[in-house]
């Protein structure tokens, strides 16, 4: 039986250590296969097959069942969904949350990404490590290695091994089972007497162990921080944009004679294109005082022509940007007022159509520098509404003041005899 190399099945003399089991070698690995297949119905299970390629139909010779890792891996995704969801839960929602811009705490669309990004995180890390542990690995020494034989599994040989941990083991019996199954040869293997000798290299321990206590170094810093106060600003291991070599609006600047970095715009200088030279259309001046009319023309050229579209144009800047205040009619009594008035307050917008207030009387060109720079405790709305749309406003506004202070007059002489009661309400 000892035909193949030096060594004889006893070549580790006896008492060398417990016996761990039988390694059988075959020629081909077709011959490796049948015998898997004889082993495996034979009963046994605690063996393995060694060979320097894959060979094809081992695994069903062996009988090796399909493996359960992507069983484990759906595990590792599911609770990663519902780890991701539950956390994000519980900090956005739950422990601290945060109203941004009136938006929910609470909305699975904006916690999809995260919960998305978990699932995969918890996936992969259960099928690396998972496939890691299912094959048993790191494995750093095995009994067979002790086997010389066995060192030239990577090379040439097809072997099996037996393991006498199986409940069917028995040594003269599974020896003859292997030679009946055509073995070339068969040797016993046995465990390493000195169990320290067998065990990891001593320097792979080092680096484990010296690996293991630096990783712990950052936990500490984290956790002597958390118990401590420091005035010291904190240490920036990954400093991000914090620091950029750039000055800003409110920082010192020793390089100027008033120390600051901001640097205001400089006496007469105008940007291009904003010369904004006509007073009428930019300012509402007309020979230095608020004009009572309107431009005569765009500063494109255009003739400022005051029409329907124009109106129309006016109510909706109006509606969108006057109503909260000043409600629909001009009354004064929007949104806000009624709102400060429910919480018992009392603010209140201007009156634009009141016959009784200035506004009325007011210039064209009070009006729209009332727009562009508010009033009191009124806000300017001119960063948000180009002159040409404020112009549009004024004259809607004056539409406002005409509607709901008509006379008669203002009625066409054919009609008057259709009006109810002959007079129009709230007229002069
Ligand atoms: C956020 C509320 C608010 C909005 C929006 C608002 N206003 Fe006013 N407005 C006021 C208040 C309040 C006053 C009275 C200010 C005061 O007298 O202290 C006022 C006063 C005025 C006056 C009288 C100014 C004066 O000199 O007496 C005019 C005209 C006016 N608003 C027009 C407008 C127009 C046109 C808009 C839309 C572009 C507008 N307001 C948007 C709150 C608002």
């Amino acid at each position: 039986m000892s035909d193949h190399g030096s060594h004889g099945h006893d070549d580790v003399p006896a008492g060398e250590g417990k016996l761990f089991g039988l390694l059988a070698e075959y020629d081909t690995p077709g011959e490796l296969v049948d015998a898997a297949r004889k082993v495996r119905d034979a009963g046994y299970t605690d063996f393995d097959c060694y060979s320097p390629f894959p060979v094809h139909g081992i695994d069903e010779a062996m009988g090796i069942k399909r493996t359960i890792l992507p069983l484990l891996i759906f595990g590792g995704g599911f609770t990663g969904l519902v780890g991701g969801i539950a956390l994000q839960w519980y900090c956005n929602a739950y422990k601290w949350g945060w109203n941004i811009s009136g938006k929910p705490t609470w909305s699975l669309p904006a916690n999809i990404p995260i919960a998305f990004e978990t699932t995969i995180l918890i996936s992969v890390l259960t099928a690396f490590f998972g496939m890691w542990a299912l094959n048993k690995l790191p494995q750093v020494w095995h009994p067979f290695f002790r086997s010389e034989r066995f060192g030239r599994v990577t090379d040439d040989a097809f072997l099996i091994g037996i393991e006498s941990d199986d409940k069917r083991f028995d040594l003269e019996g599974t020896k003859q089972l292997l030679i009946d199954a055509g073995a070339i040869a068969v040797e016993s293997c046995h465990k390493d007497p000195d169990l320290s000798k067998a065990v990891m290299p001593k320097w792979l321990l080092a680096l484990i162990v010296a690996s293991t206590a630096f990783a712990l170094i950052p936990l500490a810093i984290a956790a002597k921080a958390r118990n401590s106060k420091s005035s010291e600003p904190h240490y920036h291991i990954f400093p991000d944009m914090d620091f950029q070599p750039k000055f800003k609006s409110d920082q010192p600047n020793d390089l100027f004679a008033d120390g600051r970095s901001n640097r205001g715009e400089i006496d007469g200088t105008i940007p291009r294109g904003s010369l904004n030279a006509d007073d009428v259309f930019y300012r509402g001046l007309e020979g230095g005082d608020w004009t009572h009319g309107f431009p005569k023309t765009y500063p494109d050229g255009r003739e400022f022509v005051i029409d329907d579209k124009l109106v129309k144009r006016g109510q909706n800047r109006f509606n969108i940007y006057c109503t909260p205040c000043h409600g629909y009619d001009g009354n004064g009594n929007g949104a806000v007022p009624q709102r400060v008035k429910l919480n018992g307050g009392a603010w209140a917008a201007r009156n634009l159509v009141d016959p009784k207030a200035d506004v009325i009387r007011m210039p064209n060109g009070q009006l729209f520098n009332t727009i562009s720079n508010g009033y009191n405790t009124m806000m300017g709305y001119g960063a948000q509404i180009p002159q040409s749309d404020r112009w549009a406003i004024v004259i809607y506004v004056r539409a406002l003041e005409r509607a709901q202070n008509a006379s008669l007059d203002d009625v066409p002489a054919d009609q008057r005899t259709n009006m109810p009661g002959g007079t129009m309400g709230g007229g002069k």
